[in-house]
């Protein structure tokens, strides 16, 4: 459609019909009899059964042939026939599920994101889905939070580059393309600093936090392009985000020019009254509304109360066409006015689903994702004729997938499943009992660590361990991140038995493996990998991947250190050295984490050398200094490192992190190569917020590069 037949067609609606296309309901509204995947509380809603025909969008409804048939019924309905967009939770693709994206994260692979998220974004079209709720740009630094599991990670460099990658993977340049999606981010904002790590909790930071850590990667998918925000359910400086005026109106669109359309999360109108900011849903209605708040998710306060909240002049109906205007917008650059059903194809849509070359991607994605955290005398790779014995909930399980998996999981999935497709007879099993949900009441289902007499004979065993899937994600918060009893037990008996315990991790935020790690000779984070989780950790275990995987996210020593990421402040009584009184530390336990952020190991050993650092004057690319490294693979297998700047500004007007990611580039390095790296530091790396604006200041600064966040080569030089 034109503009002009876009502006015509938004003057011939009705009220009643601009506010239904500002709300959206799950597809049970729409008269489809299948049970739909509900992702929040169902209250009652209050819809007119004659408003059903004016709603503008809905969610989770899946099949191309159900899409279709919605559409066209909704159509013939609709008084000017407006399509609907269908909207979904493709959080890790939508049946090839790839990795979770904390796992997509460690992978430091922008490149990988993209592909991932154009896979999903092909699955999606031609399943009739126009638009996903993703990607989660939230920062996370508390593990206890379930939905951890959702977000690339603890740095802002790493979450905006993950970010940007993953709306570019959906969107493409073109979103009426027949393979492409529009993408939503959420959760503006600053959802992931839920105090205390439990859900809808209250968030409190400051201004210049807020700005530097928690909003730098939405602004990198506003950025990108992405068509929608979402809003988040928590309070910020004490107004939830779902009324707050300064998030949406201020920062998202004035300051960072976002002119796409802003959703609420589900039911976040309703809740603004249990918050206590709304007296009703009139009062909830009219503060979103005034906020920015385009699309009501899963509650119909807009619908119900607009047309009063009008006519009383409280609110402007310039707000309501604001809104509308900016769906019609989105609809139209979707080409759903010339095409409905866009990529929606039932032939496709079975050609794609699963395909070959999409498992293909997700196999090479998971194996990407492993971190190997601990490797005593280089165990792992397995070496050939060593008497392998498999163990622990996960060693045959297909719950691998993690959440957010509108998906069906198979036998492939499963790490036996694994192993033996990649050669590696097992010679026994015990302990595989899966694990049960802490959500579902039970973690150990019974004692069985007698069965693992029955690995006497094996020289390895693989045990693997970890989270019941459903204890992470949405409304998954924990207190407890040790593995269950059971496991823990199982481990220490193996390693009693005098075996080669190989631990491998299945969960999807960083848990307490401080009590387990002593018994075990290897250690490797596998998260939750999706569709070929077994595949791809079997691909590392054989050597057939040489792990490059990096943690996205610290893993603390103990629940008690939370939160615990690298980019902290100093205080003024640093602890330098072992604890003594009068410093900031703890009596019990060390500041740093058990594994920090960058961490991950590999079947390669780099060595860094040739730390040097050139200043440069007057460049007009504003770069101030340049930083070479030369980066040795010692060993005689082949590997990518992931080379990491980190800097840290000496003395400010506000106080600095003591060290902040600054770049990273990922280099293939053949047996016994050398390459140099050379970092740009630009002026806009070193500029902060200063509370006011962002600046540079001139001082010392401590230029940094290396492995990981605490294995770096540093010079302190003046700029
Ligand atoms: C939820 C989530 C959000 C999701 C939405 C729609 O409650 O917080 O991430 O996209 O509902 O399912």
């Amino acid at each position: 459609m034109t503009e002009k037949e876009l502006k015509e067609l938004l003057h011939s609606m009705s009220l009643q019909e601009k506010l239904g296309e500002m709300t959206q309901m799950a597809p049970n509204f729409f008269g489809t009899s299948d049970s739909v995947d509900l992702t929040g509380p169902m209250k009652a809603m209050n819809l007119k059964p004659e408003d059903v025909a004016y709603l503008g969008s809905t969610l989770n409804a899946f099949g191309a042939e159900k899409l279709i048939a919605m559409q066209k019924e909704h159509m013939e309905r609709q008084p000017h026939h407006i399509p609907l967009i269908f909207m979904a939770d493709v959080i890790h693709g939508l049946k090839t599920i790839y990795p979770v994206p904390l796992a997509m994260g460690c992978s430091f692979d922008t490149g990988l994101m993209e592909e991932s998220a154009a896979m999903a974004a092909r699955e999606s079209a031609a399943t009739g889905i126009h638009l996903t709720f993703s990607p989660m740009a939230d920062l996370v630094r508390d593990p206890r939070w379930g939905r951890v599991t959702e977000s690339p990670g603890e740095d802002p460099l790493l979450n905006a580059r993950m970010t940007a990658a993953t709306v570019k993977g959906y969107q493409g340049d073109d979103i009426s393309a027949p393979d492409r999606i529009a993408s939503c981010f959420k959760h503006f904002g600053g959802y992931g600093a839920s105090e205390g790590g439990r859900d809808y909790n209250t968030v409190d930071v400051s201004d210049g936090v807020l700005r530097e850590y928690y909003l730098t990667a939405y602004k990198a998918a506003v950025d990108a392009g992405a068509a929608m925000a979402m809003t988040s359910f928590n309070t910020i400086d004490r107004v939830p985000a779902t009324g707050n005026k300064k998030m949406f109106r201020k920062i998202l669109r004035e300051e960072w020019g976002f002119d796409g359309v802003a959703i609420t999360d589900f039911d976040a109108v309703g809740e603004l009254i249990p918050h206590g900011l709304a007296a009703d849903g009139k009062d909830a209605a009219e503060y979103a509304l005034k906020a920015g708040a385009d699309i009501e998710m899963m509650s119909t306060n807009y619908l119900n109360h607009a047309r009063e909240l009008i006519e009383e002049g409280k609110v402007d109906l310039s707000l309501i066409d604001e809104a509308v205007w900016r769906i019609l917008l989105l609809k139209n650059k979707l080409g759903l006015f010339e095409n409905p059903f866009k990529g929606a194809d039932p032939e496709k849509e079975k050609a794609l689903h699963l395909c070959p070359e999409h498992l293909a991607l997700a196999r090479k994605a998971g194996s990407k994702c492993v971190v190997l955290l601990k490797n005593e005398e280089n165990l792992l790779p397995l070496k050939k004729g060593v008497k392998v014995g498999l163990a622990g909930p996960f060693a045959d399980s297909t719950s691998v997938l993690g959440g957010w998996a509108f998906a069906d999981s198979s036998d492939r999935a499963t790490l036996k499943s694994g192993l033996l497709e990649d050669g590696v007879e097992i010679s026994a099993m015990a302990m595989t009992e899966e694990l049960g949900s802490m959500q579902h009441g039970i973690m150990d289902v019974s004692d069985q660590t007698a069965e693992l007499d029955a690995l006497a004979d094996c020289d390895v065993v693989i045990a693997a361990v970890g989270e019941h899937p459903d204890d992470t994600g949405e409304s998954a918060s924990k207190t407890i991140l040790r593995l269950s009893h059971n496991q823990e037990k199982m481990l220490e008996k193996l390693h009693d038995m005098g075996k080669k315990v190989i631990a491998i991790v299945f969960s999807g935020r960083p848990l307490e493996l401080r009590p387990v790690v002593p018994f075990c000779d290897a250690v490797v984070q596998a998260w939750f990998l999706g569709v070929e989780a077994g595949p791809a950790i079997a691909d590392v275990l054989t050597g057939t991947v040489n792990p490059s995987a990096r943690l996205s996210m610290s893993f603390p020593q103990t629940v008690g250190q939370i939160p615990v990421y690298y980019n902290h402040m100093n205080t003024g009584r640093p602890l330098e050295g072992p604890y003594h009184r009068f410093v900031s530390g703890y009596l019990d336990c060390p500041n740093e984490p058990l594994y920090p952020f960058g961490y991950g190991l590999s079947y390669s050993d780099y060595r860094y050398s040739g730390f040097t650092v050139r200043t440069v004057k007057n460049a007009e690319d504003g770069t101030l200094a340049e930083v070479s490294v030369d980066v040795e693979n010692v060993s005689d297998v082949p590997g990518r490192e992931t080379v990491q700047l980190y800097i840290r500004d000496v003395a400010a007007s506000v106080v600095r992190p003591v060290k902040e990611l600054k770049d990273f580039v990922q280099i293939d390095l053949g047996a016994h190569e050398k390459k140099t790296v050379v970092f740009k530091v630009t002026r806009e790396m070193l500029s902060f917020w200063n509370n006011e604006a962002v600046v540079f200041e001139h001082g010392d600064f401590d230029l940094m590069a290396g492995h990981s966040s605490e294995e770096v080569l540093k010079e302190r030089v003046a700029l």
